[in-house]
């Protein structure tokens, strides 16, 4: 087991073991709120992951996922060291886009194809967690589980990477009144609507992401990542296109299973 280096004051754990890493978001007496400093290093862990990596898991450390956005962002003070809304306000358009460009990369990195990425999910996910798990390919709840898109309520828009995972799950006009209400989705629903793979009490939630993992792990890894880069880019193609994508990654699939042999000429 190996323990990056985070420092303690962000709230955030990395362990990998073999193929397997963990982030743990863990500032649970403040249900594992989020600032710059989480994206940051989100970010940092992103680009420093391990190769032999295959299944990143997300989780939250106590009762909660993450009840999203570290509150004091929204007053004069703000976070120290991390300054506030008001603080970002006073920047340059560009220079603002970029900060938020920077938190966005904490959570983009959870959707490589080299890797599988599941959130281990209970209790609230607001806002940022909500988004959070929403970055992950994959999510596994406790029956607990409370989503909420909480952004719009607080004068925001959903901004890290959430709109696009969410919208292409449960459609448009579903997106649309879940978070113009920013109402709570409980568990029940969340599998209805392809917000999560499986439901599970809260006692057995690390167990249902272990089994899950390692049936993840049981497949081909060059495949797995061939594979999951055709489905996350078949939305966006015609069936035509499609059916090329799938021609070229098998080609290069059954070459590399019989040895490597190139093609007659
Ligand atoms: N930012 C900073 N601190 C927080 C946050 C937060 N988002 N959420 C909870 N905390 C702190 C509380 O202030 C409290 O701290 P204290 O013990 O020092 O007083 C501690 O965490 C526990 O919070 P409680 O409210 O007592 O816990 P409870 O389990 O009853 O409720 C809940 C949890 C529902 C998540 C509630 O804390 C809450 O509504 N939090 C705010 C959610 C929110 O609006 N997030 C922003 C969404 S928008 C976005 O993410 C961009």
């Amino acid at each position: 087991m190996i323990s990056a280096a985070v420092p303690a004051e962000v709230g955030l754990r990395f362990e990998v073991d073999g193929e397997i890493a963990t982030v743990t978001l863990d500032r649970p007496d403040k249900r594992n709120a989020q600032t710059f400093a989480t994206w940051s290093a989100l970010a940092r862990i992103g680009e420093t992951l391990p190769e032999q990596v295959r299944v990143v898991v997300v989780r939250g450390e106590g009762p909660s996922f993450s009840a999203g956005i570290d509150l004091r962002m929204f007053t004069p003070e703000g976070v120290p060291g991390q300054g506030s809304f008001a603080s970002a306000a006073a920047l340059g358009d560009t220079e603002f886009e970029q900060r938020i460009a920077e938190a966005q990369k904490g959570f983009l990195w959870l959707r490589r194809p080299e890797i599988v990425s599941i959130a281990a999910v209970q209790g609230h996910a607001i806002g940022a967690g909500f988004q959070l798990a929403l970055a992950c390919d994959l999510r596994v709840v406790a029956d607990d589980v409370k989503f909420c898109m909480k952004e719009p309520a607080l004068g925001l828009v959903p901004d890290l990477t959430g709109t696009k995972p969410l919208t292409d799950i449960v459609g448009v006009p579903r997106a649309v009144e879940m978070c113009l209400t920013a109402r709570t989705v409980g568990a029940a629903e969340a599998v209805r609507l392809g917000l999560a793979e499986i439901a599970v009490p809260v006692s057995e939630l690390a167990q249902a992401v272990d089994d899950l993992a390692a049936a993840l792990l049981s497949t081909d890894r060059a495949a797995a990542a061939a594979t999951k880069r055709l489905l996350q880019a078949a939305p966006g193609r015609t069936l035509e296109e499609q059916a090329a994508a799938e021609r070229a990654e098998q080609v290069a699939r059954i070459r590399a299973l019989v040895g490597g042999a190139s093609a007659p000429n």
